[in-house]
C-alpha cells in the first residue's frame, strides 16, 4: 500500500470542487465573525439542513452581537429551542457580553484572546478565524478526521486527542492563502462525498486518485473509532397536567442537564398510579381525572430517559404555573424530550 508523507496533493482538487459545490448557505453570504460564530455553534449540535432555519430565526431576531448580549435568557432559550446542549447558547450570551464589554462588539481576531472566551475551544477558535478572518489555522471536526484518515488510509482511532493533534499538524503544514475556504472544502466533502454512514460516493470525489483507502477498498473499515461506555439509564414518570386546556410548567434548576429551560413536571423512577395521585397532591393540587400512556425514548448523548407518561386533569389551576399552548409556544423554552411528549 503506497502511504502519502504529505497532504499536499490534496488543496488544489479541494478548493476547485469546492468553487463548484458548495452550498448556498446563509452564513456564507456577506461572511462576518458573528454569523460565522453563531453558525459554526449550531452546526456542533445538528445537521446543516436543521441548521437553515435556526440561523435564519436567530439572526432576524439577534442581528447582532449587541442584540444577543441583551436578549432576555428565557426568549434566547426559545431561539434554541429543539437544538439541545443550551448551556452552548447560554455560553454564547456570555462571550457576547464579554465582547461588547472588552472589545467593543468586535470579535476578536486572534487565537489567544478568542480561546480565553467562554464557549470556544479549539475548533471554533480555528473555524471564526479561518473562515472569517484568513488565518492559516486548521479546524478539524470529525467530517475532516473522517477524510484525511482515509486518504492516508490510517487506522489511528479518530476518537483520540493524539490522532486529532496529528492531522491538525499534518493540514497546518499544506494550508493555502484561501484557507477558509480550503478548511469548509474538507467539511463539505466530508458531508456530500465522503459520507459517515452508508457507501461514501467515492465515484464523485476530487481525491478518489490519492485516497489509500479508495484503492484499497478500506472505506469500511476506516476511519476507526472504538466504542464509547453506553449511556447510563434513567427512568421518569412525567406528568402532563391540565386545567380548562392549560398545562402546568415548571422552570428547572439552574444547573445541569437542560438547565433555565421549563419542563413538565416529573419525578425520577417508575411511579404507580397511586403514587402519582399522591405526588399530585402534594403539590397542592387534586387530581379529577388520570390516565397512564405510553412510554417513551429520549436520547441524550450521556444519558437515556425513560419516561412514562400521565395525563391527569385537575380540579383547580390553584398552584403552580398553568399555560395556554399559545403561551407556551410563545414564551417557555421546552428541551425536546417534553415537546415529544406533548404531541
Ligand atoms: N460543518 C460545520 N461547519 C461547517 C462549515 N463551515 N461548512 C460545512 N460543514 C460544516
Amino acid at each position: 500500500m503506497r502511504l502519502m508523507n504529505s497532504l499536499s496533493p490534496i488543496v488544489l482538487p479541494l478548493l476547485y470542487w469546492y468553487s463548484f459545490h458548495k452550498r448556498d448557505l446563509a452564513w456564507r453570504v456577506n461572511i462576518s465573525p458573528y454569523k460565522t460564530w453563531v453558525s459554526e455553534i449550531m452546526l456542533q449540535q445538528t445537521r446543516v439542513e436543521t441548521v437553515k432555519d435556526y440561523f435564519a430565526r436567530f439572526m432576524r431576531r439577534l442581528p447582532t452581537i449587541f442584540d444577543l448580549a441583551t436578549i432576555e435568557e428565557d426568549e434566547l432559550l426559545k431561539l434554541w429551542e429543539g437544538l439541545g446542549y443550551y448551556n452552548r447558547v447560554r455560553n454564547m450570551q456570555k462571550m457576547a457580553r464579554i465582547v461588547v464589554e472588552k472589545y467593543h462588539g468586535e470579535i476578536p481576531a486572534n487565537y489567544d484572546e478568542l480561546i480565553q472566551l467562554p464557549g470556544i475551544g479549539d475548533y471554533t477558535a480555528g473555524a471564526i478565524l479561518s473562515i472569517t478572518y484568513q488565518k492559516k489555522i486548521p479546524c478539524v471536526d470529525g467530517n475532516v478526521l473522517r477524510v484525511i484518515t482515509r486518504v492516508l488510509g490510517s487506522y489511528e482511532d479518530i476518537g483520540n486527542v493524539k490522532t486529532k493533534n496529528r492531522i491538525k499538524n499534518l493540514l497546518q503544514e499544506i494550508l493555502p492563502d484561501e484557507v477558509g475556504d480550503f478548511n469548509q472544502s474538507l467539511m463539505e466533502l466530508g458531508a456530500l462525498v465522503c459520507l459517515p454512514n452508508g457507501e461514501p460516493l467515492c465515484a464523485t470525489c476530487p481525491l478518489c486518485d490519492l485516497c489509500v483507502s479508495h484503492q484499497n477498498n478500506l472505506t469500511e473499515v476506516i476511519p476507526v473509532k472504538t466504542k464509547k461506555t453506553p449511556r447510563k439509564q434513567e427512568d421518569c414518570t412525567v406528568f402532563l397536567i391540565t386545567c380548562q386546556g392549560k398545562i402546568m410548567l415548571e422552570k428547572r434548576d439552574d444547573k445541569g442537564l437542560l438547565a433555565s429551560l421549563y419542563q413538565l413536571p416529573n419525578r425520577p423512577g417508575i411511579l404507580s398510579e397511586e403514587q402519582v395521585i399522591q405526588e399530585i397532591n402534594k403539590m397542592g393540587l387534586t387530581v379529577h381525572t388520570l390516565k397512564k400512556c405510553s412510554n417513551q425514548k429520549h436520547i441524550f448523548s450521556h444519558v437515556e430517559w425513560n419516561m412514562v407518561l400521565y395525563k391527569v386533569e385537575v380540579e383547580r389551576e390553584n398552584n403552580g404555573l398553568f399555560v395556554s399552548e399559545e403561551e407556551r409556544i410563545q414564551n417557555y423554552p421546552l428541551p425536546t424530550a417534553f415537546e415529544k411528549l406533548l404531541k
